[in-house]
């Protein structure tokens, strides 16, 4: 019979490569997946490759802004543990703050429209953000944004302030990560980028490297149809939730983090049809998008048809994912 053995020494753990360290180490390297069946079955003769940004541990392409702003802040020594951060938000940025700041041991609070779906406000809510919910028809008045912000300073003196709209640590993020990984995983074969714009952030930041990697790439937006605009007829029309319409814009009423002279071209969408196209991708590809995803591929499948770009490689990105809308499957 051997001799029992001694108690063990308390021996530091060694970290296994394999193992993550935290939330924060998975934001990122998303996939870029060919929509093969969706070019196929409208015998399309371009290639369309998907940025899926649901990949991201909080389920948005907005991780890399809140993790890009939280990361700036704290080197910029703006915060200390258990601070307050604050910031208007249509939910994936607030869900995204509030996953990166609960890894980091601060506290969130977001101001959201009223008719943002119950899906987002529950997630912060799930984080652990405190929500405030605003009445649309409060955005449809002069400066509603500008009015808005105050209200937050104003309610929030000692929070940080995360500013999505005009941060710069937010295009940054996409500059020096989204743009690179598309680059990379295409083997630098991209003629056009397609996205939707909220801040601005992603299609600034990414539009910029891969620009200056290929001057001759394209950037195509998606934004909101005047018939899915709230109106003061119609202030609870169900837009394309998380983007906005930015061409016949006052400029002092855009988002300064949305970088105008990046893009080429911008091509409306209605709602219903943002819905159906993510319905489609769905059904086609098995790849559960969110209706701004929809929207981008439904002005990729314009483009697609145009004679001019046959044989082109088209990205896409999709922001997040359709579980974030089920409210919204009739
Ligand atoms: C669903 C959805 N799509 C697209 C965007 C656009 O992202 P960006 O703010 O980087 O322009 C957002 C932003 O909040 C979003 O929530």
């Amino acid at each position: 019979m051997s001799a029992p053995s001694s108690t063990p020494a308390i021996v530091p753990r060694r970290t296994a490569s394999s193992i993550h360290q935290g939330l924060t180490t998975l934001i990122g390297k998303t996939p870029l997946v060919e929509l093969a069946n969706i070019a196929r079955n409208r015998n399309l003769d371009v290639r369309i490759l998907a940025k899926v940004e649901f990949f991201n541990p909080a389920g948005s392409v907005k991780d890399r802004a809140a993790l890009g702003i939280i990361t700036a802040a704290e080197r910029a020594g703006k915060l200390r543990p258990g601070d307050k951060l604050v910031d208007i938000t249509s939910g994936n940025t607030g869900i995204g703050l509030a996953a990166v700041a609960a890894a980091r041991g601060y506290r969130t609070k977001f101001y959201l429209r009223s008719t943002i779906g119950q899906d987002k406000i529950n997630l912060l809510k799930v984080y652990g953000a405190e929500v405030v919910l605003i009445d649309n028809k409060e955005f449809l008045a002069e400066n509603a944004i500008e009015t808005i912000l105050e209200r937050i300073v104003r309610e929030n003196p000692n929070a940080y302030f995360t500013d999505q709209r005009a941060n710069p640590a937010n295009p940054e993020a996409h500059y020096t990560t989204t743009g690179p990984e598309i680059w990379q995983d295409s083997g630098g074969e991209v003629d056009i980028l397609v996205s939707a714009v909220g801040t601005g952030g992603s299609v600034s930041g990414t539009g910029r490297y891969l620009k200056e990697k290929n001057p001759q790439l394209r950037i195509v937006i998606s934004e909101p149809a005047d018939a899915s605009l709230p109106s003061p007829e119609r202030p609870y029309a169900p837009g394309i939730e998380g983007v906005h319409k930015v061409t016949n814009i006052e400029p002092s009423h855009l988002p300064a983090n949305f970088h105008a002279g990046v893009v080429d071209e911008a091509l409306a969408v209605t709602t219903e049809i943002a819905l159906e196209t993510a319905s489609a991708i769905a059904r086609e590809e098995g790849i559960l998008a969110g209706m701004s995803s929809g929207a981008s591929l439904n002005v990729a499948l314009t483009l697609a048809a145009r004679p001019e770009n046959a044989g082109k490689t088209i990205v896409v990105i999709f922001p997040d994912s359709g579980e974030r809308y089920l409210s919204y499957v009739e």
